[in-house]
């Protein structure tokens, strides 16, 4: 059962400024929001799939091997709310053991969001499935049918590595306060190197061999000439992906190949030859980093599984309900 999207932010309308300012800062940045058009979703779907990428094929197999120990914990009849639903591609690994009551994708992309909530809707005929078109870093409301129902928040694929520590903590917070008490999160953290995994495994991951993560990074810059009546010359960028061991992050930038200068949003910009522009970030956490964030945040981190390679993790947290402590 699909319903239209519900509330429908308008999230393109302040590329412009962001871009502006971002290019105007000595570091310049563009903020990684804005990779998600139509194009760059797709583009993103193909990252998902490539050999390098190891992120999502572990983190499916983790959900595969362990959604019947996760519905067993958290019980039947949840609303499922996933954060940052895409495609919705690992949904069904959980939906199913869970016995949903309702499912709820929330997506920045409603085009996106409106084919992979119908595509689902015919996997699960029976299955209230409530879209949101929203930031879900921005507040927004549950849908009305939800009313009533616990929670089960979904937030796989490492995307809170995507954002700022302090940022990641305010989200996390903000889930426990819409989700409520009672809730559950499953959350997919990627794990930082160390024993299991090389910093050149996880570089590739993000500078993959075809050439589809540079795409999707370049596709920022496509998006500025065709959005905001831009003039960057593509040829004069490259991709660069890299390990920042003391903030523990992959950092991603648009390298300057040689001196280049454009007008985007009725202004100039320039770069010298080696400049970057900073697209985004991934941290990368170890298990008891992950369990400090979550009590930082209002959770009480109950049981993780990772892979026997020590790759990924997927984590079960409960929501804390703020008991009285000596
Ligand atoms: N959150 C995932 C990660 O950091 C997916 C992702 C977000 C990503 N932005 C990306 C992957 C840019 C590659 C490139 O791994």
């Amino acid at each position: 059962m699909y319903e239209a999207a519900g509330a429908c932010e308008d999230v393109s309308s302040d590329f412009a400024d962001a871009v502006r300012a971002g290019l105007s800062q000595p570091q310049k940045i563009i903020p990684a929001r804005y990779f998600y058009d139509e194009a760059g979703s797709i583009l993103f779907e193909s990252i998902t799939r490539l050999p390098e990428y190891y992120p999502t094929r572990t983190e499916t197999a983790i959900l595969t091997e362990h959604a019947g120990a996760i519905a067993a914990l958290v019980g039947p009849g949840r609303a499922v709310i996933e954060y940052g639903s895409g495609s919705s591609a690992k949904t069904p690994l959980l939906l199913t053991p869970l016995q949903a009551a309702a499912y709820v994708p929330v997506d920045i992309s409603g085009e996106f969001l409106g084919q992979s909530a119908a595509a689902l809707g015919a996997l699960f005929p029976a299955l209230p499935i409530l879209p949101v078109v929203a930031d879900f870093t921005q507040r927004f409301r549950l849908p009305a049918g939800v009313a009533g129902l616990p929670r089960l928040g979904f937030f796989p694929g490492s995307t809170l590595g995507n954002l700022a520590p302090m940022a990641a903590i305010d989200l996390l917070r903000g889930f426990a306060a819409l989700l409520g008490p009672g809730s559950w999160l499953v959350i997919g953290l990627d794990l930082a190197p160390g024993s299991g995994k090389s910093v050149a495994t996880l570089e590739a991951a993000y500078d993959d061999a075809a050439g589809v993560t540079a795409a999707f990074n370049l596709n920022q810059l496509t998006r500025i000439n065709r959005e905001l009546g831009g003039t960057v010359r593509i040829a004069d960028f490259a991709h660069r992906a890299v390990w920042n061991a003391a903030l523990g992050r992959i950092e991603m930038h648009l390298v300057a190949v040689q001196d280049t200068a454009f007008t985007a949003a009725g202004e100039t910009f320039s770069l010298v030859a080696g400049e970057t522009i900073h697209t985004e970030n991934s941290y990368k956490w170890t298990l008891p980093e992950s369990r400090l964030m979550a009590r930082a945040s209002g959770w009480v981190p109950t049981t993780a599984w990772t892979d026997s390679d020590q790759r990924f993790a997927v984590h079960l947290w409960q929501h804390d309900a703020g008991a009285m402590q000596p």
